[in-house]
C-alpha cells in the first residue's frame, strides 16, 4: 500500500500548534465509534461547532475568540441522529449542546421546586416545575434513547490548536469508513494565530504601552482534509460573511479551491432563517417562512435533509 503523503500543513501543525496530550486517546475512541456504527449499517457525521479561541499568552489571560453560539452545530446533531446517523460532536467547551441547548437560558433553581405538601429543607422532595420546563420529559426521553444507543460522541476543544489537532485525528479515524463519513464543518475557525514560539509566556503588561499584534495566517485545514486525511468522505464547509453581496462568490471559490462536495453559505444576521447550499452543480436556497417560524421549524432541519439526500447520492455514485 502507498505511504500516505505528508503535507506541509502536517509539518506546520506539529511545529506551531501545541499538540493536546489526549489526542491519540481521542482518535482511538473516534475510530472505535466509527467502525461500530458503520458495521451496524449507519453513516457517521463529524460535526464541528462553536468558535475557536486563540491565546495571546501561553499562560493565558487574554485571547481572541471567533463568534459562534454553537446552535447550528447542536441542533444539526439532533436532526442527523433523527435521520439515522451517528454523530461525533467536536465542539467548543460550554457552547450549545444537543438537547440541553433548549434549556440553556433557564436558571436551574427556577426550574426546581419542593413537592407540594412536602417539607422544605434537607429532606424535602425536589421536583421539576412544569411551567418553567414544560417539554423536559419529551427531551429527556429522546436524550436517554440517544445515550443508550451510543449515537452521540462528544469531544471538546477550547483553543485553535486543540481544534486543528482533534479535527485531523477525527479525519484519520473516519477515513476507515470511506464514503459513509460526512464532515459538517460549522465551527467558526480563526484565520489568524500567534505561533507557540512567538507567544509571550506571561501576561502582557499594560505598563509597556499600547499593544501591537502581529498574527500569522492559519493554514486552511480543508485542503489536507479533502486531499490527504479523508479523501473518500463527503465534506461540507460553511461560509460566513457579513456582506451578502460577496457570499455566493466566496462559496463558489471555496468549492473550486478545495474540491469538496458542498458549501453552506450564510450571512451573520440572517443565518437563522436563510442559507444557500452550494454544490459544484447546484444552488439551493433554504428559507424559513413566517409560518415556519410560528411553528418553531428550525432551518437546520432543512439543511440536514438537503445534505443527507446528497450524501446518499454520493455514496451510490462511489459504489457504482
Ligand atoms: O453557531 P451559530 O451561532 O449558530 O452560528 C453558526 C455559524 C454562523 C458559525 C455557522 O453557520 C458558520 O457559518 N460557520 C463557519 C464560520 C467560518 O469559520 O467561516 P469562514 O468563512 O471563516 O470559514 C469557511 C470554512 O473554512 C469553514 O467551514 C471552516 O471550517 C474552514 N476553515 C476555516 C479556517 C481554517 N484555518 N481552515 C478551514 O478549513
Amino acid at each position: 500500500m502507498a505511504e500516505p503523503r505528508i503535507s506541509s500543513i502536517d509539518g506546520k501543525l506539529a511545529e506551531e500548534f501545541a499538540v493536546p496530550s489526549h489526542v491519540e486517546e481521542v482518535k482511538e475512541k473516534m475510530a472505535a465509534f466509527a467502525s461500530f456504527h458503520a458495521e451496524a449499517g449507519r453513516k457517521v457525521v463529524l460535526i464541528t461547532s462553536g468558535g475557536t479561541k486563540v491565546p495571546l499568552e501561553s499562560r493565558t489571560v487574554r485571547f481572541l475568540d471567533n463568534f459562534s453560539s454553537g446552535r447550528r452545530g447542536a441542533s444539526s446533531a439532533e436532526y442527523f441522529i433523527d435521520s439515522g446517523y451517528a454523530v461525533i460532536f467536536l465542539h467548543r467547551h460550554r457552547s450549545l449542546y444537543p438537547y440541553t441547548r433548549m434549556f440553556l437560558t433557564i436558571n436551574m433553581l427556577d426550574a426546581l421546586e419542593f413537592q407540594a405538601g412536602g417539607v422544605p429543607g434537607n429532606t424535602g422532595e425536589v421536583v421539576v416545575n412544569q411551567q418553567v420546563l414544560p417539554n423536559i420529559a419529551k427531551v429527556l426521553k429522546r436524550y436517554e434513547e440517544v445515550k443508550e444507543s451510543r449515537l452521540l460522541l462528544p469531544i471538546e476543544f477550547n483553543t485553535l490548536s486543540e481544534y486543528l489537532h482533534l479535527l485531523k485525528a477525527a479525519a484519520q479515524a473516519l477515513s476507515t469508513i470511506g464514503s459513509k463519513a460526512m464532515f459538517y464543518l460549522a465551527a467558526a475557525v480563526s484565520d489568524f494565530y500567534i505561533p507557540a514560539s512567538e507567544m509571550p509566556e506571561h501576561k502582557i503588561q499594560s505598563s509597556n504601552g499600547p499593544l501591537q499584534l502581529s498574527m500569522k495566517m492559519v493554514p486552511k485545514i480543508l485542503s489536507p482534509l479533502v486531499k490527504d486525511w479523508a479523501p473518500q468522505a463527503f465534506v461540507i464547509s460553511f461560509k460566513l460573511e457579513t456582506d451578502a453581496s460577496i457570499l455566493l462568490d466566496k462559496a463558489r471559490r471555496a468549492l473550486d479551491t478545495y474540491r469538496h462536495q458542498a458549501v453552506v453559505a450564510n450571512v451573520l444576521d440572517s443565518r437563522r432563517g436563510y442559507v444557500v447550499v452550494v454544490t459544484p452543480e447546484t444552488q439551493a436556497e433554504l428559507i424559513l417562512t413566517e409560518e415556519d417560524v410560528k411553528n418553531e421549524v428550525e432551518i437546520e432541519e432543512r439543511i440536514v435533509s438537503n445534505l443527507t439526500s446528497a450524501h446518499d447520492n454520493f455514496i451510490t455514485q462511489q459504489v457504482a
